[in-house]
């Protein structure tokens, strides 16, 4: 076929030649069409889909007015480059007020992004030569190591286990490993596990930053998002943060905001002027209007009061649902997702030797849609962003999943 050369000539970090069979499919993707494809088997099921971790309300209407307003505006029509003062000044109020982080210079210590996926593509740009090695927790949020691989740098797993409070174990990192590393991502509120770090653990991270030479990068995505009595933590509130690493931070989790596209980056000074070098050669900057409409939302933080009511509403309900069906689950600390051990077993039925394959029959056969985990031990995420509108209809939803799931016989 006429076409065909275009496929051979695919980069090898996509498979090359063999590109098109769906190997580096994105997970979420892959969740999402699987979904469809068992809709179009079981047409009349009703899908309760607790899968991608996008929330279900709007942004608040001062947002959206916001946005609105000025969009009307001609000197707002432009490319925006690296951001406006405006939004960065705001960001760093923010900080103070919500994370009680002092010491951000608005200038050259802060810079806004087109959400937080972006920027950890970019933080692997910043920092990664072939042959380089960064250090994730796993199970995880793969943006930056995926990057990192495809410039030819290697990832080093550190997996997140309950016994460690889904804390990374820095001291079991082999010597070599810790020699050659230059980057460590982490993310607290954590996703998937719903775990959050504590000072002490930030402070240990600081240090051994400091003793081994490696940048680090906090990804706060969820990090306003926490319940019962805990407070939201940053990791630039620890002594000594801002000497070896930055924070990464989005509107998307805290102001109903995924579409918008807008987060910042903030810390290191030198990693910043050289994040925005990067960031500058890969976008032009978020729509004014947006950055408008976010620094309104940060002047607000009282609109994430409801949010994480919500969630912490129906991570209850979900606790005391999947208690009853004698899954073995605790309510996390923050996130909007609930981390859950998978069954052994359907006895004399079926064996669950992965996530995967559990994650596939609660979407085949019960429709419930869930992430699988297979990192670190087999579990599956549930968030708790569904479609519902209010507490009765969050109640008929936890009904349902009883019902559907009352019969089956699990083994633990
Ligand atoms: C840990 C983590 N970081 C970053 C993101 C992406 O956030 P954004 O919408 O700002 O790109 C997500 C989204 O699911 C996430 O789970």
């Amino acid at each position: 076929m006429a076409s065909d050369f275009v496929r051979n000539l695919i980069a090898d970090r996509l498979g090359g030649k063999k590109f098109d069979d769906n190997t580096c499919e994105y997970k979420f993707t892959k969740i999402k069409r699987e979904k469809e494809e068992a809709l179009i088997r079981n047409p009349n099921m009703e899908f309760i889909d607790m899968g991608v971790g996008e929330p279900d309300a709007m942004a608040d209407e001062g947002v959206v007015r916001v946005l609105s307003y000025e969009a009307k505006k001609w000197s707002n029509r432009g490319y925006s480059d690296n951001g406006i003062q405006e939004f960065k000044d705001t960001a760093v109020e923010y900080l103070k007020k919500v994370y009680k982080v002092e010491n951000i210079d608005s200038n050259d210590e802060i810079n806004h992004t087109i959400g937080a996926k972006p920027a950890l593509a970019m933080i692997a740009q910043v920092f990664i030569n072939p042959g380089d090695i960064m250090l994730m927790t796993i199970p995880g949020y793969f943006v930056t190591a995926t990057y990192a691989e495809w410039l030819g740098g290697k990832v080093h797993k550190l997996p997140l286990h309950k016994e460690n409070n889904f804390l990374p174990d820095l001291d079991k990192i082999p010597k070599g490993i810790v020699k050659k590393a230059k980057l460590l991502y982490l993310n607290y509120p954590n996703n998937p596990t719903g775990a959050v770090a504590t000072k002490e653990f930030f402070t240990k991270v600081v240090v051994f930053a400091k003793k081994n030479n490696i940048a680090i990068v906090h990804d706060a995505a969820y990090g306003v998002l926490v319940y019962d009595g805990e407070t939201p933590l940053s990791f630039l509130s620890v002594p000594g943060a801002k000497d070896v690493g930055v924070e990464i931070h989005t509107l998307s989790k805290a102001f109903n905001m995924t579409g918008w596209r807008i987060g910042f980056i903030a810390g290191n000074k030198d990693i910043i002027k050289a994040f925005r070098i990067i960031k500058d050669n890969n976008d032009s900057g978020q729509f004014k209007p947006i950055q408008y409409a976010g620094q309104y939302a940060m002047e607000h933080p009282e609109i994430t009061e409801n949010t994480i009511a919500k969630y912490s509403r129906r991570l209850d309900m979900l606790v005391s649902t999947l208690k009853g069906l004698g899954f073995k689950v605790e309510k996390p600390k923050g996130s909007f997702y609930l981390y859950v051990k998978i069954p052994r077993a359907i006895p004399h039925l079926r064996v669950f030797k992965t996530a995967s394959e559990f994650a596939e029959y609660l979407i085949t056969q019960k429709g419930i849609v869930t992430i699988p985990w297979d990192e670190a031990g087999h579990y599956v995420r549930f968030s708790v962003t569904f479609l519902a509108y209010g507490e009765k209809e969050e109640r008929h939803i936890m009904e349902e999943i009883y019902n559907r799931l009352k019969n089956v016989k699990f083994s633990f």
